[in-house]
């Protein structure tokens, strides 16, 4: 029997809640496909704060390095919110990214017809739309140096850098136009070349490596006007790929196309090829929802579809992963809704319809 390792780190707020589905869930689908999962679980973020002082600690970062792909939930929360805190949260993710090289965030975004009335968007104009957004993630703003604050003269002064090295922006890049070839053939590059000199760089290498894949047609966009294009025309974007900040930001944006921030799922791709696929780390986009952790309130959905990206993308079960997706699909089609999705169900109704789904249950004569 195959047997994944899969590092888990539950973290904060609704974290737990939401794992523990995924968790139920990826182990339904081994039953059915046959492949077992060790789990290793560890702490991340404020969790982790209180218990060792640290948002990452060593053993759990030890522990992802030692498995074929991470499953995370959610970090953050008021308790450790203190502007003048010596430590965050948030820390442990970048610190992640960074030590894992995770360097491709990849976010996808389906508009479910099931949806119309959560999205603020008008059914004509998010009909069909079907978009991958491939944020950068170890790079740009986030990562670049120097950063911080200091005073010259009395005045105080602060600086951020946006940094890219042409490596960094090719393999990217490549793994976008890789991407749109599996998918419907079209390439956004979003950047802001009227004014950035690293998004000058990035036009220029995104032209080169086009030339290696004629199937895709490309397209350079400015950052602004996609952020109104996003909204007024969806439709029109199948590969989306990104800086670092940019990506941030227009990822949560399209959350408004799906209908809400708690259906999308993240991979989050590193350099290193296992067995079974490229090691990475998935995790829902939204975040810790303080508000309702331990309620039994929160959509467990983003985090099982993550969970079913992990199967297809670094453990090569495609099968699981189909299953997965599956249940989340008819799930949103049909199935018990939380409060974001404007249902009065929990996750623990919803927990019960996916694995049903999964198991296949349905299928079994009464
Ligand atoms: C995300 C989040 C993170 C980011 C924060 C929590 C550091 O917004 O994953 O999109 O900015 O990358
Ligand atoms: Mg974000």
């Amino acid at each position: 029997m195959i047997q994944h390792r899969v590092a888990v780190l539950p973290g904060d707020g609704i974290g737990p809640e939401v794992i523990a589905v995924a968790r139920r869930c990826v182990e339904a689908a081994g039953r059915r496909f046959g492949f077992e999962t060790d789990w290793d679980e560890r702490t991340v973020g404020g969790t982790a704060i209180d218990a060792v002082g640290m948002p990452l600690p060593p053993d759990t970062l030890e522990a992802c390095r030692a498995a074929d792909a991470v499953l995370l939930g959610a970090v953050g929360g008021p308790q450790w919110d203190h502007p003048s805190a010596r430590v965050r949260p948030e820390d442990a993710l970048l610190g992640l990214r960074s030590a894992l090289e995770l360097f491709a965030n990849l976010r996808p975004v389906v508009s479910h017809p099931a949806l119309d009335a959560a999205s603020p968007l008008r059914p004509e104009v998010r009909a069909g739309a079907d978009l991958l957004i491939v944020r950068e993630l170890t790079g740009g703003l986030y990562f670049g140096r120097p950063q911080g604050r200091s005073v010259t003269d009395g005045v105080e002064w602060v600086v951020d850098t946006l940094h890219y090295t042409r490596p960094e922006i090719e393999r990217i890049v490549e793994l976008a136009f890789e991407l749109a070839e599996g998918r419907h053939g079209h390439l956004t590059s979003v950047d802001k070349a009227n004014v950035l000199a690293s998004s000058r760089l990035w036009r220029e290498v995104t032209d080169e490596i086009s030339a290696r894949h004629p199937s895709v047609t490309l397209e350079h966009a400015l950052v602004d006007s996609t952020a109104y294009l996003l909204l007024t025309q969806p439709t029109r974007y199948d590969v989306i790929v990104t800086e670092n900040l940019f990506g941030d930001i227009l990822s949560d944006e399209a959350a408004a196309i799906a209908g809400s921030l708690g259906l999308l799922a993240s991979a989050s791709l590193g350099t290193r090829v296992t067995d079974t696929g490229r090691f990475g780390m998935y995790e829902p986009v939204h975040g810790s929802a303080p508000g309702i952790a331990g309620r039994g309130l929160a959509n467990p959905l983003a985090t099982v579809a993550s969970a079913a990206l992990m199967l297809r993308l670094s453990l090569g079960e495609a099968d699981a992963a189909d299953a997965l997706d599956t249940a989340v699909d008819e799930a949103i089609a049909h199935g018990p809704r939380t409060a974001d999705l404007g249902g009065d169900d929990g996750t623990e109704a919803v927990a019960s319809f996916l694995l049903a789904r999964i198991e296949a249950r349905a299928e079994v004569p009464a």
